[in-house]
């Protein structure tokens, strides 16, 4: 498992941000070509995306670029003219079926085989930010094996049910848990909402500590502010990994002995508790805490 606990958007015509992203130590930079850009500089952002990816060192970062929706009419040359440069990913915004995420694998493995690069090298990542997106979710989930994460879109979300924002963010409660959900039992990540207020790392770290208590594996973000609180969130402390440790070390104990289910400092310990804590150290180990 790769850690992706932050994941950063700058728009794809801003050279400048890119270039800055490339030095944070984010775990996902992601170069967008959809909401964040013009009409009138989606071309200029391809052109600035490919020559960046080739001529950028973007450290541990993974580099992704989020194309139009798939049914814009621009999805295909935010491909064509990004992919020589070979991003490691491709996030594909506004997916209510998972007819989308096939075309776009199908044209990946095209690419693939036009370039002789390795099968399923290029990975995607679907934004659910439509009802129709969470309904569809267990077949949009399934869709492709290059899928890692689904991402969860609040503000479109909230904007297609009527729903009005608010901070405790209980009107998109349903959904953001629903991708959680339907990510895991697929074994993938999920990434939570971007978080809007740049002034307020208050809420910030709340909406953060809620989505890492909900499951996510990180979040989405939109400022250099925000990397180092989110990343710090959805890494486990050190008070948290040698918790982990010592419950799987004492439950082994346990079961050489014949016991599956014991107390533990006056709280029940059997196996899903264990799972929970072998989870810990799986995102310990992605984040390079632990070996
Ligand atoms: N990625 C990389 N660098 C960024 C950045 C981002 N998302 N947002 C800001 N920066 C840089 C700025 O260029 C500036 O760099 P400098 O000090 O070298 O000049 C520095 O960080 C401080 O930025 P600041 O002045 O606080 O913000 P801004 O007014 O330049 O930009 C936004 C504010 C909201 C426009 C900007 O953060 C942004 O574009 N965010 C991403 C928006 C986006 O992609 N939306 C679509 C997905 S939801
Ligand atoms: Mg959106």
């Amino acid at each position: 498992m790769r850690a992706r606990r932050a994941l950063l958007y700058m728009p794809g015509n801003d050279l400048h941000k890119i270039q800055k992203a490339a030095t944070l130590g984010v775990d996902c930079v992601c170069m967008d070509l959809e909401d964040g850009v013009a009409i009138n500089r989606k071309s200029e952002a391809r052109s600035t995306i490919h020559q960046a990816l080739l001529s950028l060192e973007f450290g541990k970062s993974e580099r992704l670029v989020r194309i139009n929706r798939v049914g814009s009419g621009l999805e295909h040359d935010d491909l064509e003219l990004t992919i020589t440069a070979k991003p490691d990913g491709f996030v594909i915004p506004k997916v209510d079926h998972a007819d989308q995420l096939v075309w776009v694998s199908n044209q990946l493995e095209r690419y693939e085989q036009k370039h002789a690069w390795p099968k399923n090298d290029i990975y995607i990542f679907a934004i659910i930010e439509s009802p129709q997106g969470v309904v569809n979710l267990t077949e949009i989930a399934r869709a492709s094996t290059r899928l890692q994460a689904i991402i969860f879109g609040a503000e479109d979300f909230a904007g297609a049910i009527g729903a009005i924002r608010s901070p405790e963010a209980w009107e998109v409660f349903y959904a953001r848990s629903a991708v959680v959900t339907h990510a895991a039992a697929e074994n993938l990540q999920a990434i939570d909402m971007v978080f809007v207020d740049l002034n307020d790392s208050d809420g910030l770290l709340k909406e953060a500590k809620l989505g890492a208590q909900m499951g996510f594996s990180g979040k989405q973000i939109i400022h250099p502010n925000q990397v180092n609180l989110v990343q710090e969130v959805f890494s486990p402390s050190e008070e948290d990994i040698q918790k982990a440790k010592s419950l799987i070390e004492a439950f082994q104990e346990q079961q050489e002995a014949g016991v599956g289910a014991f107390a533990l400092g006056g709280k029940l310990i059997d196996a899903p508790i264990i799972r929970a804590a072998e989870q810990v150290l799986a995102k310990a180990r992605a984040a390079g805490k632990i070996d």
